[in-house]
């Protein structure tokens, strides 16, 4: 079934047939579920309220009281750890089995089983279930406002960035940020000032690679009146505007030599001159740079002073790439989708699995911004209660993760392919499968996602190949 259902998925069966509540408690234990038998409605609440089922699947005719009773009971006995309620009717009891639906059951089978069908309803009623624990545990996130200044994550990368980023702005002094473009840069930068003694000054932000090259060192350090062309009124400059707070100098590396020469001494010694004056000044201000290019590449080209560097990277931050945080994926995925899909005002209650696999497997060069556009996209498409593969943008819809699944590394890895024994195509196909279903640990339903074909047409293959019972 899917990555979700295992042993620690337990499914009850209520039915007084001992013959058929045999034939599904194997079919049950047949997909890695536990499975416990009752033979009535009071047996089968007995369990329930010990044993915790996270499925009841009952028959509605019992001898005493009847499945509607059992669920009726159950939701009120068992109000939090509730189970879902799986009907099975015999043909002539439809409308109470439709009675049952609006008392609060997922679903009714009709007598005799189709096998089938009770596999396919348990599994989407096990997504269903999966779904809204993440979307709960995604709004307790949220409600609890555990997100740190404005920045999600749970991943160990991140968790040891959130201390680090305390000890550091609480130390003073300034500060580099380096990752990639999108990663959080501009985020940690105002975390790092709301963190720091500062954080009652102000917090201004500029872009060194934005401010045409002229205007730079008055922009920065103020002028006095009539010291250029065009300077009428004298002008304070960033820095003096900063007084007491934080100046945030992104895409640092783009930074001009003339000004990387004011900046460091200005971090020695705390002076300032605007231009057109011969009088400096003292300013209390904090500077935290960042950088997505590879500023020590900058340093060695000789474009960037190796002692500003110095200066600078004594406190350096690194924001991991979001490829490296398998866990913030799924987080943010779900933050993003509980805002995007509230603001649109759409019940969307969260990702199906081979939704999940195809995030979990992008690259994300784009990092946490291209997550948070796709989700955006997605819930714009979306009118279901759940995001598909289909909302997702093309190149995560159809991209391989770099490395894990990429042809070059299933021929490395995967394959072991060498010159004297090349495989046929047929060969090739079948490992294929086997290396995909191994990686997403046996989840039919992500390993069709990935490989781009039918549920039952993996089934059929697996057949095929004679491995459906074992993964
Ligand atoms: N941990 C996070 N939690 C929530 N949102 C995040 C997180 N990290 C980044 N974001 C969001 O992702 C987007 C990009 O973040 P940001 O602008 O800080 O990236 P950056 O590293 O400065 O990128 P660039 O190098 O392109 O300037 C923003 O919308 C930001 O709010
Ligand atoms: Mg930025």
């Amino acid at each position: 079934m899917n990555a979700e259902t295992g042993k620690d998925t337990r499914i009850l069966i209520v039915e007084d047939d001992h013959g058929l509540a045999e034939l599904l408690q194997d079919e049950v234990e047949d997909a890695g579920m536990a499975a416990r038998l009752a033979h009535t409605a009071e047996d089968g609440l007995a369990t329930a309220v010990t044993w915790l089922p996270d499925i009841i699947v009952s028959d509605l005719r019992l001898p005493g009281a009847d499945g509607l009773a059992l669920l009726g009971k159950v939701r009120t006995e068992m109000p939090k750890n509730t189970p879902d309620v799986l009907i099975i009717t015999a043909f002539g009891t439809v409308p109470k089995a439709v009675e049952s639906l609006k008392a609060g059951a997922e679903d009714f089978l009709t007598k005799p089983l189709d096998l089938e069908h009770f596999r396919l309803s348990l599994e989407r009623i096990l997504e269903k279930r999966r779904m809204r624990e993440q979307l709960g545990r995604i709004k307790r996130l949220v409600e609890a406002d555990s997100a740190f200044h404005g920045m999600y994550g749970r991943s160990p990368a991140m968790l040891h960035l959130f201390g680090q980023l305390r000890q550091i702005a609480r130390a003073g002094g300034p500060v580099l940020i380096v990752g990639e473009s999108g990663t959080g840069k501009e985020l940690v930068a105002r975390a790092v000032h709301e963190e720091s003694g500062c954080a009652a000054g102000p917090f201004l932000a500029v872009n060194c690679a934005g401010i045409p090259e002229h205007l730079l060192e008055s922009e920065f350090f103020g002028h006095e009146a009539g010291a250029f062309t065009g300077a009428g009124k004298s002008r304070q400059g960033l820095f003096a505007e900063a007084e007491g707070g934080t100046l945030f100098l992104d895409e640092i590396s783009e930074m001009s030599p003339p000004l990387q020469a004011k900046l460091l001494r200005m971090l020695q010694d705390g002076n300032i001159r605007p231009v057109g004056s011969n009088r400096e000044r003292q300013v209390n201000v904090r500077v935290v740079a960042a950088t997505n290019r590879d500023i020590e590449e900058r340093v060695r080209a000789g474009d960037f002073r190796e002692d500003l560097f110095y200066r600078l990277e004594t406190f350096q931050l690194h924001v991991p790439p979001l490829r490296e945080r398998d866990d913030d994926i799924d987080l943010l995925s779900g933050i993003f989708l509980a805002q995007y899909a509230a603001a649109a005002d759409k019940p969307i209650e969260g990702f199906s699995l081979a939704a999940c696999e195809l995030l979990r497997r992008h690259s994300f060069s784009g990092n946490v911004r291209e997550l948070r556009n796709a989700i955006e996209r997605a819930v714009v498409f979306c009118h279901m209660r759940e995001i598909r593969p289909e909302h997702l943008p093309a190149r995560i819809r159809e991209g391989v993760r770099h490395g894990r699944a990429s042809a070059g590394s299933l021929l490395q890895n995967g394959l072991r392919v060498s010159d004297e024994s090349l495989p046929t195509l047929e060969e090739v196909e079948r490992r294929y499968i086997r290396h995909v279903m191994t990686s997403v640990q046996g989840n039919k339903r992500a390993a069709a996602a990935i490989l781009g074909i039918g549920r039952r047409t993996l089934y059929r293959r697996l057949e095929e190949m004679g491995e459906a019972k074992k993964c």
